[in-house]
């Protein structure tokens, strides 16, 4: 089984330092919810983050999903060969149950994450669980972890793809944030670091080429 972590994932409901800021006030009316009720997105609270701690890495739920398609479209995750863990750096992960489908839209989505993160379920399709990255890592107990980071050393696909398959239970992590770098919590967990391209990437795209690759070794 592949484990896949989405880290430190630009994916939270509105802190509440921020829920009285007007841009969130007048979000959360048009929307018909409380502010502690809808993800924080940047599309639509910009002026509102500019006072919350690492701002850059935050409210792009949007990149989150576009990840989750990803990964979940993939024939070794319909073959139930993909574990798929979004960790957010808030000390809790949704864990995705096998073969789950994400929805395509975004609205769907958006409305599927607040729900799951205001009644945190236990278990069920998405499950909310109270885990550190390292508390996470430690229960996954992978054979390897495998950070990507455009920080990391250059390895060719196909090699990462060889090393991934060769180990029992890998996990590989990608960041869920849009700008910025793992934090050291995190990087202290991993095995090693990888970079699969001189220049920073999407992490949709890193993710993508990563479970194509693991695919491609472990049929071949
Ligand atoms: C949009 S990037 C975050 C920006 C960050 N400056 C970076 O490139 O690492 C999201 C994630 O994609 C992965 N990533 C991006 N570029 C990469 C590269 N060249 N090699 C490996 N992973 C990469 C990393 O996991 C990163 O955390």
């Amino acid at each position: 089984m592949l484990n896949f972590v989405l880290a430190e994932s630009s994916l939270e409901l509105v802190p509440k330092e921020i829920w009285r800021h007007p841009a969130v006030v007048s979000d959360a009316r048009r929307r018909e919810a409380e502010p502690g009720e809808i993800l924080l997105d940047r599309s639509f609270h910009h002026a509102a983050m500019t006072r919350l701690k690492d701002s850059e890495k935050r409210g792009r739920p949007d990149l989150v999903h576009v990840t989750l398609l990803s990964v979940t479209g993939t024939p070794l995750y319909l073959d139930g060969k993909v574990k798929a863990y979004v960790h957010l750096s808030s000390g809790s992960v949704v864990e995705i149950a096998e073969k789950t489908r994400i929805p395509k839209s975004y609205l769907r989505f958006r409305g599927l994450m607040e729900k799951c993160l205001v009644e945190r379920p236990a278990s069920g399709l998405l499950a909310v669980r109270e885990l550190s990255f390292a508390e996470l890592i430690k229960g996954v107990r992978p054979g390897r972890t495998i950070g990507l980071s455009v920080r990391g050393k250059q390895v060719g696909l196909a090699e990462l793809g060889r090393e991934i398959s060769s180990v029992k239970d890998p996990c590989v992590v990608v960041g869920g944030f849009p700008h910025g770098h793992f934090s050291p919590e995190v990087e202290e967990r991993l095995d090693e670091v990888a970079r699969i391209d001189q220049r920073p990437l999407e992490a949709h795209v890193v993710a993508a080429r990563v479970v194509y690759e693991a695919e491609k070794a472990a049929s071949g």
